[in-house]
């Protein structure tokens, strides 16, 4: 039923531009892999996957260490316990992944006992100057000289363990040991199989896992191989003893829950160069398709190290080829925030197309979007520019998740429903792409999706859908202590999710009005943040008035008030997450998701005392120690300025953060960059666009560099933004007009045509806030200034 794809637009109705032209970008002559470090949020709980990957990869091989594991790797100084071939990047939850490490060692006089098989035991530190991450290859030395170097294609990864001569005290050559661990980063194994082929050391299996922010298991396969070494002997381990009769193991869980530490391993003669290569398959449908993978992606695994080292750069370079930056004298860390931000935002979600156990449709389908809730802000309309092909993919593996799971995933991880943050945000992903005109979805379909999410609530909307329907149907907010018997989540979030499920109706009414269906319903209901606004709440900090006064508070159903402290779950006070300290906010205070009407800036302008009053609140926000720089709702609070007029202070405020906060070094990242969002953040922030998200809307800043070009890969269009009295030391930050294809253009936003169209936008900078951009009819729209047509592809 859904197999048919409709190529066409959301939009039905739409005028052609004659705008830009089709041009060759002026490109770099540089390699801009230079500028591309993936250990840049590696330490400081960023999270960061830093080993090889491709674009999108599933195979992504790095080291595993005991500290911050999350992403496998942190240069946090702690020790590495094996090198696995699937990770996540950035995320926030448990340990993702990591499923099935390979641990290099020699076992002391040769006495397979003497090796250190469990976890604890085998860490070992590694030498810091050893490391080596750049796209498409990792490398590192541990403490006993044993090298790792690793490269990956999509569903494989390929290691070299160089292992130094050593001999026995009698000085006959030690026995390489490669064990394989029958674990992941997360100890979250149920049960696991192992098989080992005598002859040559191949290696077989397959373990149930669980996800690391979701419900239920998944189960991954493997197949190693190993290369360039004869194979000595092999067997199995247990706990710290090992043997080489038995070539199967089973290991379970007990009644008690009890975690058993196993695997299997392999010796080999030390070959002359010292190097045992290992070929790593990796799947989720079959042990036997864990091994095609690897031969098919690596058939000679001694010849294909460095071929597939240049495959994953040329992808790579691609990927990011639609960029080109003008410096103008910007530092290198700045520019190497700039191009690594952008790499990451291609880390995840992973491309599990054909590896999906749970369906088999023929659509694409992607894999950790981890979550949408962070993702949707920046990362995926910075995709929407560079990559718009993938992220189309995405949306219709969104969608066909829709249609074989019953439900839209607002997170996704290890083929599981993770835990929901806030709204259903993919709804403004669908938003997003519907009015940036994507093409290859199927709009009917994603109508479909988004009224379900508005419409019906699921049993468990802890992982699908949306919590206490019945109310914001009937009530037109989430009350404080619902009384919802349709279905189950954490009874928190009443303001969080009030203001977000407000703005997914608004998402939801632009695609119904793009596609000529119902929308004004839900046009109403995203005017339902207003229902929380208490007008004569204070807000004060150990007792001192922060002199604000009405902010968003939680209401019972009977309509009476309750309280929250608007600064609570702030970073002045405790953290909010749906276990820990669960509130009426998630991950944010009152005082950050104040601000959170990005369809109605106008009205919560207004609401919250005039612009003049609005750029003190979003001052005090941002210098009091309110905002959490660190966690995505922030993003927008930074360009926000530009609704009151003040397009200036955005510069200004983004400023203050980069690089103070978004830096070029290991802890650079001020949170968990959550696949790439932080990246996002950085990429659009440096870029002078940032997207309100939803809504063909970019706020204007002047770029960090002298220019920044894109070039459409669809339209091949290049649109530049350009700066006139780029000043490096960052004096001159202040638009003081602007023209657009030579013509004077005072807006203080743009709309996506900028870069479909290959439009450019030269702003004259100076060193003081001047009147560009400042006059109403400058502003970006809210839905109370131009009414629907905010929900049209309008903005020319
Ligand atoms: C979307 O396509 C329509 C019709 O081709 C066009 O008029 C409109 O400008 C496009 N919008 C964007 C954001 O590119
Ligand atoms: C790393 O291993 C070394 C030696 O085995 C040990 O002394 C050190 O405490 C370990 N460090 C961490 C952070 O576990
Ligand atoms: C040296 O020690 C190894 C292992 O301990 C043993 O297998 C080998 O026979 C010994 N060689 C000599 C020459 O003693
Ligand atoms: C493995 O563990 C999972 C999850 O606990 C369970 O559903 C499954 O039946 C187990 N499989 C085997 C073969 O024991
Ligand atoms: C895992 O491998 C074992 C041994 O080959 C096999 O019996 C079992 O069915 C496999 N489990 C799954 C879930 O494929
Ligand atoms: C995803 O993977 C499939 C199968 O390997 C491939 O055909 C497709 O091109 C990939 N898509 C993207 C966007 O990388
Ligand atoms: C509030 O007062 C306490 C005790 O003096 C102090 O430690 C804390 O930093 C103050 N908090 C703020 C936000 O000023
Ligand atoms: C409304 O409900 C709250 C919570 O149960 C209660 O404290 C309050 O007194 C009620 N208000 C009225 C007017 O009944
Ligand atoms: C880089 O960013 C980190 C994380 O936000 C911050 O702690 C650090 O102070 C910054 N470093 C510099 C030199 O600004
Ligand atoms: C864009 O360029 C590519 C590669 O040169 C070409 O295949 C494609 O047809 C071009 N598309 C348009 C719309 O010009
Ligand atoms: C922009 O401002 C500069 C400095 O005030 C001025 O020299 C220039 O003529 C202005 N350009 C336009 C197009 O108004």
């Amino acid at each position: 039923m859904y197999s048919l794809r409709k190529v066409a637009l959301c939009f039905l109705f739409g005028s052609g531009s004659a705008w830009g032209s089709t041009s060759t970008a002026n490109k770099a002559q540089t390699d801009v892999l230079r500028y591309v470090d993936p250990l840049i949020g590696s330490d400081n709980g960023g999270n960061v996957f830093a080993g090889a990957s491709l674009p999108y990869g599933m195979a992504k091989p790095v080291a595993d260490v005991n500290g911050q594991n999350t992403g496998g790797f942190s240069t946090d100084g702690s020790n590495i316990t094996g090198f696995s071939h699937m990770h996540d990047s950035g995320t926030g939850g448990n340990p993702s992944l990591g499923n099935f490490p390979l641990f290099p060692q020699y076992c002391p006089e040769d006495e397979i006992d003497n090796c250190n098989f469990p976890k604890a035991d085998r860490a070992l530190p590694y030498i810091a100057s050893s490391v080596v991450a750049r796209p498409g290859y990792f490398s590192l030395t541990l403490q006993n000289g044993i090298q790792a170097e690793m490269t990956a294609a999509e569903h494989a990864a390929l290691y070299r363990f160089h292992f130094p001569e050593e001999t026995t005290s009698n000085g006959s050559a030690l026995s390489p040991l490669m064990l394989l661990d029958l674990t992941d980063e997360w100890d979250s194994r149920q049960n696991a199989s192992i098989e080992i082929d005598p002859a040559t050391g191949t290696i077989k299996g397959n373990g149930t896992f669980l996800p690391s922010f979701g419900a239920g298991s998944y189960v991954s396969y493997f197949c190693v191989d190993f290369a360039g070494a004869v194979v000595h002997d092999n067997g199995i381990w247990v706990n710290n003893r090992a043997g080489t009769d038995p070539k199967k193991l089973y290991v379970t869980r007990g009644f008690n829950n009890f975690y058993i530490q196993a695997g299997g391993f392999v010796r080999f003669n030390r070959p002359n160069d010292g190097v045992v290569t290992a070929r790593v398959g990796v799947s989720f449908i079959s042990t036997d398709r864990a091994c095609q993978n690897a031969m098919q992606e690596i058939p000679s695994p001694l010849e294909d190290f460095d071929t597939l080292r240049e495959r994953a750069e040329t992808a790579w370079r691609e990927k990011l080829s639609p960029i080109s930056v003008e410096a103008g004298g910007a530092s290198d860390a700045l520019l190497t925030s700039f191009w690594s931000g952008i790499y990451r935002t291609m880390l995840s979600p992973q491309n599990y197309t054909g590896e999906n156990p749970l369906w088999d449709s023929g659509e694409p389908y992607f894999d950790s979007f981890y979550c949408i809730w962070d993702s949707f802000r920046a990362q995926h309309p910075l995709l929407t520019i560079i990559d718009p092909a993938a992220q189309s993919k995405m949306i219709r593996s969104l969608l066909d998740t829709y249609v074989h799971e019953g439900w839209l995933p607002d997170c996704r991880m290890s083929l599981c429903k993770g835990w929901t943050q806030g709204g259903s945000n993919a709804d403004v992903l669908l938003a997003d792409a519907c009015i940036k005109n994507l093409t290859g979805i199927d709009w009917n379909l994603a109508y479909e999706a988004m009224v379900n999410d508005a419409e019906n609530e699921p049993l468990e909307w802890s992982y699908e859908g949306r919590g206490g329907l019945m109310s914001w149907k009937r009530l037109n907010y989430i009350p404080y202590l619902d009384f919802d018997y349709l279905g189950f989540g954490t009874n928190s979030r009443s303001i969080s999710r009030t203001l977000e499920y407000s703005y997914n109706d608004f998402s939801l009414a632009t695609v119904g009005k793009g596609i000529g269906k119902e929308y004004t319903k839900y046009l109403s209901r995203a005017s339902n943040w207003k229902n929380l606004f208490k007008a004569d709440q204070k807000s004060f900090i150990n007792s001192t008035d922060t002199g604000f006064t009405g902010f968003f508070q939680p209401k019972f159903l009977n309509g009476t008030w309750g309280y929250q402290d608007p600064i609570a779950c702030s970073p002045l006070t405790d953290f909010c997450s749906l276990t820990s300290n669960p509130s009426e906010t998630f991950e944010s205070s009152v005082w950050e998701y104040q601000f959170y009407v990005p369809h109605d800036m106008a009205t919560l302008i207004k609401l919250l005392g005039g612009p003049d009053e609005f750029v003190s609140r979003l001052d005090f926000f941002h210098t009091s120690g309110l905002a959490d720089i660190g966690n995505e709702p922030v993003f927008l609070t930074v360009f926000q300025y530009h609704y009151a007029g003040r397009p200036a202070l955005s510069a200004h405020r983004a400023h203050s953060y980069i690089p103070a906060s978004f830096n070029a070094s290991n802890d650079g990242l001020p949170g968990n960059d959550d696949s790439g969002a932080m990246g996002a953040f950085t990429v659009f922030s440096m870029t002078g666009l940032f997207p309100n998200p939803g809504q063909n809307v970019y706020l204007i800043i002047p770029p960090f560099f002298e220019a920044v070009s894109f070039t459409h890969p669809e339209t091949n269009k290049t649109a530049t933004i350009r700066n006139v009295n780029f000043d490096n030391t960052y004096k001159n930050i202040y638009i003081q007009n602007a023209t657009l294809n030579g013509e004077s253009y005072s807006k203080n936003w743009i709309g996506h045509e900028f870069f479909t169209e290959g439009m450019t936008l030269e702003l004259t900078l100076g060193s003081e806030e001047s009147s560009w951009g400042t006059r109403p009819e400058d502003l970006p729209p809210s839905l109370s200034t131009v009414g629907t047509q905010i929900l049209d592809d309008f903005p020319f």
